[in-house]
C-alpha cells in the first residue's frame, strides 16, 4: 500500500464488484438504447473506462472538463466548463459518469446545462456518494458506493493531481494535506 494512505476504504476487488454490478443494472435499464457515457474528466477517466466494459450493450463514450476545486482540498463551489462533448446531445440518451458526489454542486449544475440540450433521457452514474452531512441539490441515479467525509483518493481521485493511479480507494494521511 502507498505510504500516504492511511487506510483502504474499497479495495480494487470490492470496487470491481461493484462495478460489474452497476453495469449490468445499466445494462437491462438500456436495453435497445445505445446509451451515450459521458465521463467528466478527469478524476472520472478511471471509472468510465471500467464501467463502460461492464455494459453489454452499444454505448458511445464521450469527455467533458468541469472544474470545481483547482489544488486546494476544499470545494471553491465554482464550475468552469473547458472542454465541451463532441457528440451533439439533444435527443440521446446521456448517462453523465462522475468519480465523486461531494457538494453535488458540480452534477446540479452540469445536469442544468445538459438538459437545456434536450437530451432523450439525461441520467448519472457516481463512483462515491460523500457523506458531507448536508442536503444535496441532486442525488445520483446509479451508485457504487457511500463514503464518509474523509479525504479519499484512488481510483481516479486525486489530491493536488496524484494519486488517481492507486487501484483502489483509500484515506490520505492528514499529514500530505495540512
Ligand atoms: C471533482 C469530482 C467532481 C466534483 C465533485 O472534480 O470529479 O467533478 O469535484 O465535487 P462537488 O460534488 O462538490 O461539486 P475536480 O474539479 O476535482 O476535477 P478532477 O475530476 O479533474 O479531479
Amino acid at each position: 500500500m502507498n505510504h500516504d494512505i492511511e487506510r483502504i476504504l474499497y479495495s480494487e476487488v470490492q470496487i470491481a464488484e461493484a462495478v460489474k454490478k452497476l453495469g449490468e443494472q445499466i445494462t437491462r435499464d438500456y436495453t435497445g438504447k445505445t446509451p451515450v457515457l459521458l465521463c467528466i474528466l478527469k478524476g472520472s477517466s478511471v471509472f468510465h473506462a471500467d464501467l463502460m466494459r461492464a455494459i453489454d450493450l452499444p454505448v458511445e463514450a464521450d469527455f467533458l472538463i468541469a472544474k470545481s476545486y483547482g489544488m486546494s482540498s476544499q470545494s471553491s463551489g465554482k464550475l468552469k466548463i473547458l472542454k465541451e462533448p463532441e457528440i451533439d446531445i439533444k435527443n440521446r440518451d446521456i448517462i453523465i459518469v462522475e468519480d465523486i458526489l461531494d457538494t453535488a454542486v458540480t452534477l446540479s449544475a452540469l445536469l442544468h446545462t445538459l438538459s437545456l440540450r434536450e437530451p432523450a433521457s439525461l441520467k448519472t452514474a457516481v463512483f462515491l456518494d460523500k457523506n458531507l452531512g448536508i442536503k444535496k441539490p441532486v442525488s445520483a441515479d446509479y451508485k457504487c458506493f457511500d463514503a464518509e467525509n474523509e479525504f479519499l483518493v484512488g481510483y481516479g481521485l486525486d489530491y493536488a493531481e496524484r494519486y488517481r493511479n492507486l487501484p483502489y480507494v483509500g484515506v490520505l494521511r492528514r499529514e500530505i494535506y495540512n
